[in-house]
């Protein structure tokens, strides 16, 4: 459990920040003992709920958690729970907190001239009892939760997955895989031929798909009437193109289950997927705004609730000659930078040999979004802001084959976030009620490791700042779609504002709230609906702007269903 939710943790940290690498890494970030405090509190809050729950010893609430868990997560976290047990016994009395507990532990700590940090309530008693702790004790170094039993290994094995963006799994090197998970078929269109590299979704047919399926559509084949081939018949004028977003946590559609964090509702079942989810990275690519293809959320329904909708299911419903044409290249914590520097060279498109993509340059927070205390130090410029679009936009022209589109889209007004939430209980408060979004945001901001300090912030002012930044970069992105309107042949460059100030506005003409289209447990991201709402509008502004970008209605779309079924599916 503990190791989950480390890991949820660090996976929150990486969603601003880019200079670290690994887990181990991630684990040094933060002052008053930065995310090794977090995970101690939140995994030590969870088990004493769940000692209350079911009248038991917090030791015993430990190990209740960690039978929730799959192997090998299960006997990391029992290890662990025995390494500790000795340590809560003789630390957490019916008096403290999660929080004092985890100070006493050292886990916590306070810095000099700083806040003591705490999440839950302190009552008045324990917290003179941690400041006498604190005056008595020299300044201690902390625990740092990778060097633990049963966490090194776990540690090491979550660094592999998330230090690559890349297919793991792909003997041709198309960047094209059979895999699911590993940034497999669930962020691009499955292989058809994973020994073939010319052989992948949203290649120009190969022979006109006589024989075989060269662009995995999963239509091919002669038609012994005309003499054709049903590529031919069906797709030749039909003017196939892919779907890409280039974008962050928000595109990859980062969620972490509030049933993992809510401790009357922790059961084995919210826990069943927790590899596949690890090996996605915490996000959700299949359900997401611009890449979902899943039909609905029922594989997930325990975890995942909301419904289904993406550009690109949308693209497919138009012409079923674009099956599995989508790639998504998002990752957590991606902003102009990353993007620019690494990210960027996992898009894939042969650019004479591939059919045209509608580009989705999606970073919509994370250059204003980062833990420190002087945020506005670490907040992309203007200038950095212009000089990585650009770097990604020529990296682009080397790729695109022509005819694609490019949508730069403006950043989101994260003030939204600390307005819908703030006075709403957290799910980690859901026993007694007692920890609110306000909490929250102060707790991750103590200990320097908010993905969004200064939107995720109990001051107006740092909150109303960090949106005037976010204009003034979604202003310089706007320019560099101004300066390089005729800059690139092989593709349309437009600006898009936000989709979700446009979302948001219509969810509440219809009587809904904002924290409906928000991720519970982060309280940063959009959430399933949300996504399946953005999806919609973008579609809207896309027919009502920019209808070349999605090409004609496939007058054969019902003929492509009846002769090939599901096209060969997606997994
Ligand atoms: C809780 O457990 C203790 C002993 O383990 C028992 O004495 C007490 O009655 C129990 N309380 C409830 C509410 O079941
Ligand atoms: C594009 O595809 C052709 C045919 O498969 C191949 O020869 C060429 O190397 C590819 N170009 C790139 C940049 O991969
Ligand atoms: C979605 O539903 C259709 C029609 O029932 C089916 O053909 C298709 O395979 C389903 N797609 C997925 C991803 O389950
Ligand atoms: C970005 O800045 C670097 C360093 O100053 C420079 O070498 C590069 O040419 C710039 N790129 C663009 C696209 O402006
Ligand atoms: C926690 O779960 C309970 C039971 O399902 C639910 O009623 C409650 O709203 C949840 N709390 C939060 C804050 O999500
Ligand atoms: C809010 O932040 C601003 C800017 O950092 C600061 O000047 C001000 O004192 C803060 N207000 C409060 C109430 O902390």
């Amino acid at each position: 459990m503990r190791v989950l939710l480390f890991v949820c943790f660090l996976i929150l940290i990486n969603l601003i920040t880019t200079s670290a690498r690994s887990v181990h890494e991630y684990s040094k970030l933060g002052t008053n003992g930065g995310s090794n405090c977090a995970v101690c509190t939140v995994v030590l809050g969870l088990a004493e709920q769940l000692s209350v729950i079911h009248n038991e010893t917090v030791t015993k609430g430990l190990e209740r958690l960690c039978k929730f868990l799959p192997e090998p997560y299960q006997g990391a976290c029992k290890e662990f729970a025995d390494f500790i047990a000795a340590d809560i016994i003789r630390t957490f009395s019916k008096d403290d907190t999660a929080d004092t507990a985890c100070h006493k532990m050292s886990f916590c700590f306070t810095e000099p001239k700083s806040e003591m940090c705490h999440i839950f309530p302190l009552k008045s008693k324990q917290r003179n009892q941690l400041e006498f702790i604190q005056a008595h004790t020299p300044r201690r170094v902390g625990i740092k939760i990778c060097d633990l039993p049963g966490i090194k290994s776990i540690c090491g094995l979550i660094d592999h997955v998330f230090s690559k963006h890349d297919p793991a799994v792909d003997l041709d090197g198309d960047f094209y895989s059979v895999y699911q998970t590993l940034r497999g078929t669930s962020w691009r269109g499955k292989d058809c031929d994973d020994g073939r590299k010319s052989v992948h979704p949203g290649a120009k047919p190969i022979d006109h798909d006589k024989g075989s399926d060269s662009n995995c559509n999963g239509i091919y084949g002669m038609n012994p009437a005309s003499g054709r081939s049903y590529e031919d018949e069906l797709c030749g004028a039909s003017q196939p193109r892919g779907v890409a977003v280039l974008g962050d946590s928000i595109s990859a559609h980062f969620h972490l289950p509030r049933e993992w964090f809510n401790s009357t509702e922790l059961s084995l079942k919210a826990f069943e997927s927790l590899p596949f989810i690890l090996e996605n990275e915490l996000d959700w690519p299949e359900f997401s705004t611009v890449t979902a293809f899943m039909n609905d959320t029922h594989k997930f329904h325990d975890i995942l609730h909301g419904p289904v909708d993406s550009v690109y299911k949308r693209m497919f419903n138009r012409n079923h000659c674009n099956h599995r044409d989508y790639q998504n290249i998002a990752v957590n914590g991606a902003r102009s930078s990353s993007m620019a520097d690494t990210i960027q060279f996992s898009f894939r498109r042969n650019i004479t040999h591939d059919q045209p993509v509608v580009v989705f340059y999606a970073l919509v927070g994370n250059d204003v979004c980062n833990g420190h205390h002087d945020t506005f130090n670490h907040m992309t410029t203007v200038e950095e802001m212009k000089n990585k679009s650009v770097t990604t936009l020529n990296y682009l022209a080397k790729t695109l084959p022509k005819g694609s589109h490019v949508f730069i889209t403006g950043l989101a007004n994260g003030a939204v976030l600390y307005n819908s939430l703030s006075d709403r209980i957290h799910p980690i408060g859901s026993l007694r009620n007692d920890v609110t979004y306000s909490d929250f945001y102060d707790y991750f901001n103590c200990l320097e490791i908010s993905p969004c300090l200064g939107w995720m912030n109990t001051n107006a002012t740092i909150r109303e700042l960090t949106t005037k930044r976010a204009m003034e970069l979604s202003e310089a992105l706007k320019e560099v779609v101004t300066t390089h309107q005729s800059s690139f042949s092989n593709f349309k460059l437009h600006y898009v504002v936000n989709p979700i100030d446009q979302v948001l506005d219509e969810w509440k003409k219809q009587g809904g709230e904002d924290w409906q289209l928000l991720e519970p447990v982060d309280g940063f991201h959009s959430n399933q609906l949300g996504q399946a709402l953005t999806a919609a509008a973008i579609w809207e502004n896309l027919e009502k702007m920019f209808p070349d970008a999605l090409g004609p209605v496939n007058p054969n779309n019902a003929k492509i269903k009846s002769m090939f079924g599901n096209q060969g599916g997606y997994i």
